[in-house]
C-alpha cells in the first residue's frame, strides 16, 4: 500500500492508494456514515448508509439535501466522518453535503472509477448541476483523507476506464514526462489492470494532481489552471452534443485541438501534437469529431466556450503544452480561440 500525505493550505490530506484497502477505515473513532449509490454494496461498517442515485441525476441539490438530513436526525457532529464511496458524481455530491453540513465535517473519499481515483477525489471542489449547469452550487472542501482501493477497478466497464485514461494522460501531457514515458510502454499491462503498473499510474496521477493543488488551492494563482488543458474546448464538445459525449472522450478531442493551437500559435515546440495524438491513439481514445460518433453542434458548443469560466473580457486564459511535460499559460484572444475551434470542430 502507498501511503503519503499532503499539506493543502490549512489541511493534511491523508491518501491511501493499494489493494483491499478499505480496512484502513476500521480504526477510525467517532460515527461513520457512508454515502453510497444502490449499485454498490460495501462490507464496510458504519452507523449511516445513505443510498444515492448515481450519475448526474444524483448530483441535485436535493440530494445534498437530504445527506444533511440523514446526518442530523443520526445525530452526527463535526467529529464524525462522512465517506463518499462512488464515481466523481457520489463524490461531487457527498463532498458538497460534508462541507456544509455544520460548517464541515470530516470528508474521506473513496473513489471507485478510476477518473474518481485520479481526478474528482482529488482536489477539494465539489458541486451539484443546478438550473441545467454543471458543477454550478459547490464549495472547496478538502477531505480528510483519500482511499483508493484498486479492487473498485476490477467491475469497472473498459469504457469507463479509458476515459479515466484520458485524465491520466493530461497529466503526462501537460505535467509529466516521466508518466508519458511509462504510459508509452506499459499500455498492454494498463489496461489489462496490472495491480503493480496500475498502482504507478494512479499514484502519479494523484501526486501531480496533489501538486498543482497545493500551489493554488483556490485557482487564484494561474497554477491550478493546468488542470484545465484540453477542457476548454472539450466542454464545448460536451455542451454542443448537449451532454452525450462523454467528458473523457471530449477532453481526448480537446486536448488535441488546443495542442494543434499551441502548435499554431507558436507556443508549443515541434512534434509535440504528434506525440499528443500518439499517445491517446495509443490508448483507444478520439482524436477527432468524426471519432465521437455523436451530433455536435458546432455553433452551440463555440457558444458555450465563450462563456467559459476562464474567459477574460475579450480573452480567454489558456493551459498549451510546450513540449511533453511542460506548459505555459497564454491569454488566447478570443476571436483567434474561435477560428482556430472552428477548424478543429469541423464548422465553418
Ligand atoms: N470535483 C472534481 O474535481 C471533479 C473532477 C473531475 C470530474 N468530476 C465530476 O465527476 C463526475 C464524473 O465522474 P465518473 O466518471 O466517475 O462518473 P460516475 O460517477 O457517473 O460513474 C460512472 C459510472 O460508473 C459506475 N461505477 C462506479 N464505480 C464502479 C465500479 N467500481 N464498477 C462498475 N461500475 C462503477 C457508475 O454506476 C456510473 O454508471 C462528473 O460529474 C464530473 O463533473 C469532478
Amino acid at each position: 500500500m502507498i501511503d503519503f500525505s499532503e499539506k493543502i493550505c490549512c489541511s493534511e490530506v491523508r491518501v491511501k492508494i493499494g489493494r483491499e484497502v478499505l480496512g484502513e477505515l476500521d480504526s477510525l473513532q467517532g460515527k461513520k456514515g457512508i454515502v453510497h449509490p444502490r449499485t454498490l454494496r460495501t462490507q464496510l461498517k458504519a452507523d449511516l448508509d445513505i443510498e444515492i442515485e448515481d450519475g448526474e441525476r444524483g448530483k441535485d441539490i436535493s440530494v445534498a439535501m437530504r445527506i444533511v438530513d440523514e446526518l442530523l436526525s443520526s445525530g452526527f457532529t463535526r467529529g464524525d466522518y462522512l465517506i463518499a464511496m462512488g464515481g466523481g458524481t457520489v463524490l461531487d455530491v457527498t463532498g458538497f453535503s460534508a462541507s456544509i453540513f455544520m460548517r464541515g465535517l470530516n470528508l474521506i473519499n473513496v473513489p471507485t472509477t478510476l477518473l474518481g481515483m485520479v481526478d474528482a477525489a482529488i482536489g477539494g471542489k465539489n458541486g451539484v448541476n443546478y438550473r441545467l449547469a454543471k458543477n454550478m452550487i459547490g464549495t472547496f472542501y478538502q477531505p480528510f483523507m483519500i482511499v483508493e482501493d484498486l479492487s473498485f477497478l476490477d467491475t469497472l466497464p473498459v469504457e469507463e476506464f479509458r476515459r479515466g485514461m484520458a485524465e491520466v494522460i493530461k497529466y503526462a501531457l501537460v505535467l509529466d514526462k516521466e508518466l508519458y514515458d511509462f504510459l508509452s510502454l506499459n499500455h498492454d499491462s494498463i489496461m489489462k489492470r496490472n495491480q503493480d503498473v496500475l498502482e504507478k499510474v494512479i499514484y502519479s496521477s494523484v501526486k501531480d494532481k496533489l501538486f498543482v493543488v497545493s500551489e493554488d488551492e483556490r485557482e487564484t494563482k494561474g497554477v491550478r489552471i493546468v488542470l484545465n488543458f484540453g477542457h476548454t474546448i472539450g466542454h464545448a464538445i460536451e455542451a454542443g452534443s448537449d451532454f452525450k459525449v462523454p467528458h473523457g472522450l471530449a477532453i481526448s478531442v480537446g486536448m488535441v485541438c488546443e495542442a494543434k493551437i499551441a502548435e499554431e500559435m507558436g507556443y508549443a515546440e515541434e512534434g509535440v501534437v504528434e506525440d499528443v495524438l500518439w499517445l491517446l491513439q495509443l490508448y483507444g481514445l478520439p482524436i477527432s469529431m468524426d471519432q465521437l460518433n455523436a451530433k455536435v453542434e458546432v455553433e452551440r458548443a463555440l457558444k458555450s466556450m465563450l462563456m467559459d469560466k476562464k474567459r477574460r473580457g475579450e480573452e480567454t486564459l489558456m493551459p498549451f503544452p510546450t513540449r511533453i511535460g511542460n506548459w505555459r499559460s497564454v491569454s488566447v484572444p478570443n476571436d483567434t480561440l474561435v477560428s482556430f475551434s472552428k477548424q478543429c470542430l469541423g464548422g465553418n
